[in-house]
C-alpha cells in the first residue's frame, strides 16, 4: 500500500464567474479543489495550512477513519478549528473501501468552495465488479454565489433567515452556459464513440438535491457513497447533498454534443436555486468537433419536475447492496429520530435577527434538540481528557411526545431546546435509528449524514414511521450501504448499523442551512468500560482552542 503526501494550502484567491470576480477560498489556487486518487489500504497525509482569515478543518466525507476520530475533520466535534497562520496535518488509512467519496470544508459555510473529490480506486490487482471503463470522470455538483458564501451565511445567521439562494448551480464549479454572460463557462467532456465510461458523481451542493440526467443516454447505476450496488439502468438520478454516485455510460449514440444537466430536486414550501446547470459531453467524431469552428448545439436532456417526488422516490427505491449484506438483525439500540425545522421565540421581535413568523427565529433540531456546538473545547477532546461541562450525554432516543408527525404537530414542539447532548452507546451495539420528518414549518427532504460509519437503509415511506407494521417490509437482504440518507419530504427512512467505531461521530443534515440551525447531534460510542483504549492517541499537532 503507498503513502500519499499532499501540502492542501487554504486561501482566497480571486474567481470570476458569471461576469464577477469575488475572492474565495480555495485550495492550492483551485476551485473546485484537488482530486485525491489513492487504493485501497493507502494511506493519505494531508498537511492543511490555513492562509485564510476563517478557521477552518477539513472533512473527508465517508472515510471510516477506523479508531482514529482525530482525522474526521468536524470544527468543535472532533477537533478546534485550525486558527488562520496554522496548520494540522491529517493521517489516515483507507481500511475496505472502495469508491467515490469526497473532502469538504466543515467550518461553518467554507464547505461552499473548499471541497474536491476522493477516489478509491480497489487494491491493485483487485477488479472492478463491472467492466473497466475506458475513462473516469468525476462530476461535482456545486451551487455558487454571486458574493462570498460566508457574507451569505452571516446574514442568515443574523437574521435568523432562510439563507439567500445560490445565483447559479455547477459542475465541476462551472455553472455551465445557460446563465447570463457564462458561454466561456461549461464543463466539457470529449468521449470516444462507442467507449464506456465512468462518471463518479459528487453532489456537493449546499443546500440543493438534485437530478441529474444525459441527453440520449442511459445511465447505469453501479455505486453510492463508495459501495456497489447492483446495475440498473436510468434516464435520470436523484442526488442530495453529501451523496456520491457512480454510473456507467456508454457513448452509444449519432456522434454529436449532449449536454448532461442538473436542476433542483426541491419539494419544501420554500424558495430555491431553480436554475439548471450544464455540461457537455462531446463525442470526439461530431462534426462540429472533428472539425474546429463548427458550432453544434447539444442536445438537452428530459429532466424531472422541481417537486417530482414519485420519480425521486422511484430511484431511490431501485438501489440494492451489490453483495449479500451484512445488517444486523437483532438490535440493541432502537432509535426515533424526528428531523425538522423549529422556530424559536424572540424576546425583542422587532429585532432585525427575529425574521421568522410572527418574530421568531428559525431553528432545526432532532427529537427537539436543536444541537450547538461547544466553543470552549472540542467535543473529542474534552472527552478524552476528561474536561467536564462542554457536552452532556442525555440525548432523548425518542422526542418528547408522539404525534402526527404528518400534519397535526402540538405547537409546543415549534419550540426547540438549544443544547449540546450527545447520545452514548456502547461499542459494537446493534443500532437502528428511524429518521421522521415533521412538518413543523414545512416538510422537507432533510438528507441524514453520519461520520465515521457505512449504514444500511432497510426501509423507507411516507407519512408517520408504523413500528408495528413496517419493520415487517423492512430489506434485510440486500439494502443499499450508504454514508448519508434523505428523509423523504413528510416521511421516514429506516438505518441499521453496528457501532464498531468507537469515538464521537457528528450526526447531521447535509443541508447547509439546516446545519448551524442545529440539525444535528453526535454519537458518543465508547467500549464496555467507559474509556477509550481504543482510540488512537491524539495526533501531537492537534489544534487546541
Ligand atoms: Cu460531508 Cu459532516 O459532512
Amino acid at each position: 500500500a503507498a503513502v500519499h503526501f499532499h501540502e492542501f494550502v487554504i486561501e482566497a484567491k480571486p474567481v470570476k464567474r458569471l461576469c464577477r470576480t469575488h475572492s474565495t477560498i480555495t485550495v492550492n489556487g483551485q476551485f473546485p479543489g484537488p482530486t485525491l486518487e489513492v487504493r485501497d489500504g493507502d494511506t493519505l497525509v494531508i498537511k492543511a495550512i490555513n492562509r485564510a482569515r476563517y478557521n477552518v478543518s477539513l472533512h473527508w466525507h465517508g472515510v471510516r477513519q477506523l479508531r482514529n476520530p482525530w482525522a474526521d475533520g468536524p470544527e468543535f466535534v472532533t477537533q478546534c478549528p485550525i486558527r488562520p497562520g496554522q496548520s494540522y496535518t491529517y493521517q489516515f488509512t483507507i481500511q475496505n473501501q472502495e469508491g467515490t467519496l469526497w473532502w469538504h470544508a466543515h467550518s461553518r459555510w467554507l464547505r461552499a468552495t473548499v471541497y474536491g473529490a476522493l477516489i478509491i480506486h480497489p487494491k491493485l490487482g483487485s477488479p472492478y465488479p463491472f467492466p473497466m471503463p475506458k475513462r473516469e470522470i468525476p462530476i461535482l455538483l456545486g451551487e455558487w454565489w454571486d458574493r462570498n458564501p460566508m457574507d451569505v451565511l452571516r446574514l442568515a445567521l443574523f437574521t435568523g433567515a432562510a439563507p439567500n439562494v445560490s445565483d447559479a448551480l455547477t459542475i465541476n464549479g462551472q455553472p455551465g452556459d445557460l446563465y447570463r454572460c457564462s458561454s466561456k463557462e461549461t464543463a466539457i467532456f470529449p468521449v470516444e464513440a462507442g467507449e464506456t465510461i465512468l462518471l463518479r458523481i459528487i453532489n456537493s451542493a449546499m443546500n440543493q438535491e438534485m437530478f441529474f440526467g444525459v441527453a440520449n443516454h442511459k445511465q447505469t447505476v453501479v455505486a453510492v457513497d463508495a459501495a456497489y450496488t447492483k446495475p440498473f439502468a436510468t434516464n435520470v438520478i436523484m442526488i442530495a447533498p453529501g451523496q456520491t454516485t457512480d454510473v456507467l455510460l456508454t457513448a452509444d449514440q449519432t456522434p454529436a454534443r449532449y449536454y448532461m444537466a442538473a436542476h433542483a430536486y426541491n419539494s419544501a414550501n420554500a424558495p430555491f436555486d431553480n436554475t439548471t446547470t450544464t455540461a457537455i459531453l462531446e463525442y470526439k467524431s461530431a462534426p462540429c468537433c472533428a472539425k474546429k469552428g463548427q458550432s453544434l448545439k447539444p442536445i438537452f436532456p428530459q429532466l424531472p419536475g422541481f417537486n417530482d417526488t414519485a420519480t425521486a422516490t422511484a430511484f431511490a427505491s431501485q438501489l440494492r447492496s451489490l453483495s449479500k449484506a451484512k445488517v444486523p438483525l437483532e438490535i440493541d439500540e432502537s432509535l426515533f429520530f424526528t428531523v425538522g425545522l423549529g422556530l424559536i421565540n424572540c424576546t425583542n421581535r422587532n429585532s432585525p435577527r427575529c425574521q421568522g413568523p410572527n418574530g421568531t427565529r428559525f431553528a432545526a433540531s432532532i427529537n427537539n434538540v436543536s444541537f450547538v456546538l461547544p466553543r470552549r473545547n472540542s467535543l473529542m477532546q474534552a472527552y478524552y481528557q476528561g474536561q467536564p461541562g462542554i457536552f452532556t450525554t442525555d440525548f432523548p432516543p425518542f422526542p418528547p411526545v408522539q404525534f402526527d408527525y404528518s400534519g397535526n404537530v402540538p405547537r409546543g414542539l415549534w419550540q426547540p431546546v438549544k443544547a449540546t447532548k450527545l447520545f452514548k452507546m456502547k461499542y459494537r451495539s446493534k443500532v437502528q435509528i428511524v429518521f421522521q420528518d415533521t412538518s413543523i414549518v414545512t416538510t422537507e427532504n432533510h438528507p441524514m449524514h453520519l461520520h465515521g460509519y457505512q449504514f444500511y437503509v432497510v426501509g423507507s415511506g411516507f407519512g408517520n414511521f408504523d413500528p408495528k407494521n413496517d419493520p415487517a417490509k423492512f430489506n434485510l437482504i440486500d439494502p443499499p450501504e450508504r454514508n448519508t440518507i434523505g428523509t423523504p419530504p413528510g416521511g421516514w427512512v429506516a438505518i441499521r448499523f453496528e457501532a464498531d467505531n468507537p469515538g464521537i461521530w457528528l450526526l447531521h443534515c447535509h443541508i447547509d442551512s439546516h446545519l448551524p440551525w442545529g440539525l444535528a447531534t453526535a454519537l458518543l460510542v465508547e467500549n464496555g468500560v467507559g474509556k477509550l483504549q481504543t482510540v488512537q492517541p491524539p495526533p501531537l499537532d492537534l489544534p487546541r482552542c
